[in-house]
């Protein structure tokens, strides 16, 4: 099998690295791949985005299978573009994608068919925005969200009336977020704990992966502004057997079974962002791709062959399928930038990644780097993801501790409390 992975970052090296142990796998690209794919598969230097380069690139090698790491390249129709040519590709398809795409169309989705999540009201012009605001529906702090993909920076919560005005101005009028931002939801804000929840579906049956949790905000105890997340662990410690029932009935199953009957067949990863409140868990957003960084611990515990429930889904033949994991823990620590997730500098010299990549039991996956001449440099936000899985949390964390306290990089930071389960944190 020849294997093509589309993307550049921690999750597209973790997908990669699982790859790379099939036993079916004859020969690994990633385009563009970054400095840690390159030690497990060909870096191809084709943008995760240029479609047409892709599919071209995937017809000349006879590429077996490709699967997509980020969402762009989905919304923007990759797989569409593949099928066309007949080429196998891991993904759901454009029209599918929309339910990541577009925040209206999976609000209104959801009230069409009863699946929990957050009361909200679209709007089509900053009056109508402000005519929500005035309508009494929704008390402070509530949430405005552009309608598409601002790069996970189009959710503004809003303490205030000052603040919505605001958020609604900054997208609508500036329009901050482009073509994003032409419609957007006014949303009841929800309370209790964030978690993310993956499977995968071949449009009809659902393969769940093993539970996780990431940790958004950039500093210790929840602190400072959200970041695409510090760090990650498998399972999650909140989500037990009668939780993971009560997500599967009341919002997995629907939301595969009435896409496909509202023509969207959903083939490829469903992540659901959930909160958890008191009334049950809620839905505040999909996502049609991995995780960033819960992939990273959730690769460590597969213990199926990676190849063979990708093609699966591919293949529509989940049914009767499922996927075997290891019992242990897993977890993942991303080092990040001095200044990320605002402005950050590059190219800052990384000392000891290799001794530690050398460790028994850890993996370390790149995210933001760059190699040049036998050194490794910082280029991006999360520069590493150090990860481990043992027989439990606390062991899995030591290991992962001991090894980036021999990783060093100018500005270098990271939360130490990753796998912290206090109330209200995040
Ligand atoms: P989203 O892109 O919709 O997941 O929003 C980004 C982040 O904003 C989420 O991860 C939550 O932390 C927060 N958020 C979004 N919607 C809500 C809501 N209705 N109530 C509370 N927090 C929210
Ligand atoms: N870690 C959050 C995400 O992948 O969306």
């Amino acid at each position: 099998m020849k294997v093509l992975v589309v993307g550049s970052g921690g999750r597209e090296h973790a997908l990669a690295w699982k790859l790379a142990q099939s036993s079916q796998l004859e020969k690994l690209f990633c385009a563009p791949g970054n400095p840690g794919t390159m030690d497990i598969a060909e870096n191809v230097s084709i943008g995760d985005s240029d479609i047409k380069k892709l599919a071209e690139f995937a017809e000349s090698k006879k590429i077996d299978m490709t699967v997509v790491g980020p969402e762009l390249p989905l919304t923007l129709g990759i797989v569409d573009e593949f099928e066309k040519r007949g080429l196998r590709i891991f993904g759901p398809d454009q029209k599918t994608s929309e339910l990541e795409g577009s925040k209206v169309f999976a609000k209104q989705f959801m009230e069409r068919h009863n699946i929990p999540t957050a009361q909200a009201r679209v709007a089509d012009s900053p009056e109508q925005a402000v005519e929500h605001l005035d309508s009494g529906q929704f008390a402070f702090p509530l949430v405005v969200k552009a309608d598409g993909l601002a790069a996970g920076k189009g959710v503004i919560i809003c303490k205030d009336r000052g603040d919505a005005e605001a958020a609604i101005h900054l997208i609508m009028v500036d329009k901050k977020f482009g073509e994003s931002g032409k419609r957007i939801l006014v949303e009841e804000f929800l309370r209790g704990r964030e978690t993310s929840f993956i499977v995968l579906s071949d449009g009809t049956d659902v393969l769940p992966f093993v539970t996780t949790m990431d940790h958004k905000a950039v500093y210790e105890g929840g602190k400072g502004p959200n970041t695409g997340g510090m760090g990650a662990i498998s399972p999650s410690p909140f989500i037990d057997e009668a939780l993971f029932l009560k997500i599967m009935e009341s919002i997995v199953f629907p939301t595969v079974t009435h896409m496909h009957e509202e023509g969207r067949k959903y083939k490829g990863v469903l992540y659901v962002g959930l909160m958890l409140t008191e009334e049950g868990p809620k839905v505040l957003e999909y996502n049609c791709r991995f995780g960033d960084p819960e992939t990273q611990p959730q690769v460590l515990r597969i213990e199926s062959d990676f190849i063979d429930i990708l093609l699966s889904v591919v293949e529509e033949d989940a049914a009767g399928k499922q996927i075997d994991w290891s019992p242990n823990a897993s977890a993942c620590v991303v080092l990040a930038s001095g200044g990320y997730p605002l402005d950050y500098e590059k190219g800052k010299k990384i000392q000891g990644l290799e001794e530690a990549s050398r460790i028994p039991g850890i993996t370390i996956f790149h995210a933001g780097t760059a190699y040049k001449d036998g050194e490794y440099y910082t280029n991006g936000g999360r520069v590493v993801g150090v990860c481990a899985s043992e027989e439990n949390l606390n062991k899995t964390l030591d290991k992962i501790y001991k090894a980036t306290s021999g990783i060093s990089f100018e500005g270098m930071h990271f939360r130490k409390d990753i796998g912290s389960v206090k109330e209200g944190e995040k």
